[in-house]
């Protein structure tokens, strides 16, 4: 067997590096990120941990599921609030899951939320200039909410009432918080245990469930199914086993695709409009360019919106610099070899596309966004170092959900407003759960 890969030593202490990786984990791994060819191993507490930062090993990762699964601290931690649903899932039992729910993302399904998306970002964009008249507007905050609800409406269409979507947003956002409380301060209870927070949490999750219950009972009723993912969900029989899926798991997945579906997707639209406010002359390219596809009939569905180059090609780029999900980790389930190194089984395998996708060996001026660059055509380097989605078979069952939803925003944004920051404002950075603004992303919106 080829040798460990070698030992990253700087910080270390008695629970091995588990001070600053909890401290400061995007610096701790750019940290890593700057010092490793390919590999180096640290070690969290007992848990031997590697930082893998070649884009063809991280590529080898995506390959081979198997091997490379689910799990080490931080997804364990995640599944006992959120469930067995596709994110934390593995083996067998994923692969079910991953063919029935992928029905949920044909392209029929598609173009029904697109019509979702365009209504609900036209609204965000009237708020936001309404809002932003006298002071600047959070435009986050704005497309946090706007995100929840959409995920809402492609679930369940019209089916909850206002109070229940609500409960719903307030047991996501709960969960949300605890999953990330619990992992700041090593919390590892069990959710069984009587603790106040435990009681808590357990209400929160009933909540969510019984309304889930309910709308269950009401669609399997209706005659005439609509375009709902949790429609589809109920009709549809896995050809392999023959068998629907059972409501607590329907119930594990939706959690699943709010958590995974909403604030990554409101993150990267924030910075996105961020980067174009910092970035005029790009917008007013962007604006050119759906101006022109607009005057020649340009239209809001699946191929209509890919007619837009350089939109197509700013959403990458804000994606490139500000991956929701900046960091990932695997739990290694047997003894392998990754490149020149051998992974002890037990190993939890960490890698960013933040920080593979600013490398400065592979990137030409890495921290600027400069969208033309996808335009002229990545390198085969830059296209193994860029994975905002991640790739192979676990890639991000949602993405084309997700761009469609961000280039839906941007047109009806710069068809409608011109944009613009305040004086010397730094929105910074929190990376307790997806990489969003600390300060939120202050806006002045005006109507054209
Ligand atoms: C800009 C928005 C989004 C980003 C950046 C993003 C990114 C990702 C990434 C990187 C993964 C792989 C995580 C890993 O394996 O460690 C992932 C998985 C996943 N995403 Fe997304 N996502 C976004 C939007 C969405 C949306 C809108 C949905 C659902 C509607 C969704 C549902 C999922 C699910 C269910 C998985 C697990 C897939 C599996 O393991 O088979 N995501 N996403």
């Amino acid at each position: 067997m080829p040798a460990r890969p070698p030992q990253f030593k700087e910080g270390k202490t008695l629970l091995g590096h588990v001070g600053p990786f909890s401290k400061d984990p995007l610096n701790f791994l750019g940290k890593l990120h700057s010092q490793s060819e390919d590999s180096l191993s640290f070690r969290l507490a007992i848990v031997p941990a590697v930082y893998v930062s070649k884009p063809e090993d991280i590529k080898e990762i995506f390959r081979r599921p198997q091997i490379f699964t689910k799990g080490g601290l931080l997804v364990d931690q995640a599944r006992k609030i959120l469930g067995n649903g596709l994110p934390m899932s593995n083996g067998t039992f994923w692969a079910r899951q991953r063919r029935i729910l992928s029905n949920s993302f044909r392209a029929q399904m598609l173009q029904s939320y697109i019509e979702i998306f365009d209504q609900r970002t036209n609204q965000a964009v009237n708020r936001w200039i309404e809002k932003s008249t006298s002071k600047p507007y959070d435009i986050f905050q704005d497309l946090a909410r706007t995100t929840m609800d959409v995920s809402v409406e492609a679930l369940f269409g019209a089916s909850v009432s206002s109070d229940e979507q609500e409960t719903i947003l307030a047991s996501i956002d709960h969960s949300l918080i605890e999953i990330n409380r619990r992992l700041a301060k090593g919390d590892i209870f069990p959710l069984w245990l009587p603790t106040k927070a435990n009681a808590k949490l357990r209400r929160a999750i009933g909540e969510f469930r019984d309304i889930i219950l309910r709308v269950i009972e009401e669609k399997n009723r209706q005659a005439d199914p609509d375009y709902t993912i949790i429609n589809l969900l109920l009709a549809t029989k896995d050809e392999e086993t023959g068998q629907y899926m059972k409501p607590e798991q329907i119930i594990d997945e939706i959690r699943s695709f709010f958590v995974a579906g909403s604030e990554t997707s409101a993150s990267t639209m924030a910075w996105t409009v961020y980067e174009l406010a910092r970035n005029p002359e790009v917008y007013q390219k962007v604006e050119e360019e759906v101006n022109e596809w607009w005057t020649k009939g340009g239209e809001m569905n699946i191929h209509g919106l890919m007619e837009l180059p350089l939109v197509n090609a700013v959403v990458k780029e804000a994606m490139r610099l500000y991956p929701a999900v900046w960091i990932q980790t695997r739990a290694v389930s047997e003894t392998t070899k990754l490149g020149q190194y051998s992974i002890p089984k037990g190993a939890s395998v960490f890698f960013s596309a933040y920080w593979s996708q600013r490398d400065p060996n592979i990137w030409n001026d890495p921290n600027n966004f400069y969208p033309e660059r996808f335009l002229n055509g990545l390198t085969t380097e830059q296209e193994m170092a860029y994975f905002p989605f991640s790739t192979g078979p676990r890639k991000c069952i949602g993405y084309r959900f997700a761009k469609l939803e961000m280039v839906t925003l941007l047109v009806n944004l710069v068809r409608k407003a011109t944009i613009s920051l305040p004086e010397g404002f730094e929105p910074g950075f929190n990376v307790q759960g997806s990489l969003i603004p600390e300060k939120g992303i202050l806006m002045h919106v005006r109507e054209k």
